[in-house]
């Protein structure tokens, strides 16, 4: 009887002492103490548990139906860090992911306090032990914009230019879907590299669902219609191109299109983003698509 007691005792201690009582080392050397850790945690059952589960697997009660589905955190794999393609985020991509949500999925933007901010991020990397462990471990590289060559005044020109990036030079049709009549696409496709497009049938009109390393389908999104999930800005989309969406699909075209070119895209995706707003434009657009 006195035994159990004192395991009893024990174990409310330790309860109340958090959950860690221990802090850890993660990748880039950063040192978190148990105290953030245990903050982290409280923070974790007070605002994240319902959809990313108690073990952090992404199955929590809320969980079900959603799409996307809550991330699945004991992967250590992230889409939104501003880091190459499957590298490590750095704390700030998690301050602003989790501050700033995802548009047009369950993850709201969290108003948090700094300090909770913080140890929420210190407590996720815990369910990734494999991923963050280790001071042997490094963190994305964070690439400089390149200078934009643009701006305001040369918008218009941007956007000519990012119309046959998308279509002709980087093909994003390939897994997103066309924005111009096939006439046109053949014109600018003689323009750029002398032939034809080949292979074209209704299919460029379509989004084409990609099979990624989160264990269901992602669709890329129509630029028209669908809220994009981390842009607040133009810099955004700039950087997203820049590094992609890691385990989706979506590439990172740094050195595959050059940098102006990355810029033309930029104003192109924005251009398209704000025909969600404007119905008649949008309809507009498709009916000049109809007239091949
Ligand atoms: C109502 C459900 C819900 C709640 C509550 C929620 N999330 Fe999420 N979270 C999601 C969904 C859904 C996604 C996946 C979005 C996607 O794949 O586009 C996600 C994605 C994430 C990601 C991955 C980001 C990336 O780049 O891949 C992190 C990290 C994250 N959430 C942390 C948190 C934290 C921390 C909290 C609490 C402060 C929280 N979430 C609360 C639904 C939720
Ligand atoms: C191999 C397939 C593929 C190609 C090629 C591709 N994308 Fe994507 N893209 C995707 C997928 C899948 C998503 C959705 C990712 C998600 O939300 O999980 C996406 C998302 C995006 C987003 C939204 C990011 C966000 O925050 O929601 C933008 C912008 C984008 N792509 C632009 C482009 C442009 C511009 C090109 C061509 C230069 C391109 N993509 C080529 C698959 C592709």
């Amino acid at each position: 009887m006195k035994l159990i007691l004192l395991v009893l005792l024990v174990s409310v201690t330790a309860c109340n002492r958090g959950k860690f009582t221990e802090g850890r080392m993660f990748a880039g050397g950063k040192a978190v103490d148990a105290a953030t850790l245990n903050l982290g945690h409280t923070t974790y059952l007070e605002y994240c548990v319902q959809c990313h589960g108690l073990a952090g697997d992404g199955k929590g009660v809320s969980a079900a139906g959603s799409y996307p589905p809550p991330r699945n955190l004991t992967q250590g794999l992230y889409k939104f860090p501003n880091v190459p393609y499957g590298e490590l985020p750095h704390d700030v991509d998690f301050h602003r992911i989790i501050h700033k949500g995802l548009n047009g999925s369950a993850m709201l933007p969290w108003d948090i306090s700094d300090e909770r901010l913080d140890a929420v991020t210190q407590y996720i990397k815990t369910f990734a032990p494999q991923t963050w462990e280790g001071a042997d471990k490094v963190l994305g590289t964070k690439i400089e914009p390149t200078p934009n060559p643009y701006g305001e005044d040369k918008r218009v020109e941007a956007i000519a230019r990012g119309e046959k990036v998308y279509h002709i030079v980087a093909q994003c049709t390939t897994c997103h879907r066309a924005y111009a009549s096939m006439d046109q696409i053949n014109a600018w496709s003689k323009e750029i590299n002398g032939t034809e497009m080949a292979g074209m049938d209704e299919t460029i009109y379509q989004l084409k669902l990609q099979d990624s390393e989160y264990n269901y389908k992602v669709i890329p999104p129509d630029f028209t219609y669908h809220p994009l999930r981390s842009i607040h800005s133009t810099a955004d989309i700039y950087q997203r191109m820049l590094y992609g969406v890691s385990g989706s699909g979506m590439p990172g075209w740094k050195d595959v299109v050059s940098d102006d070119d990355l810029w033309a895209l930029t104003y192109y995706v924005e251009d398209l983003m704000k025909l969600k707003n404007d119905q008649q434009a949008r309809q507009a657009l498709m009916n000049r698509i109809e007239t091949k």
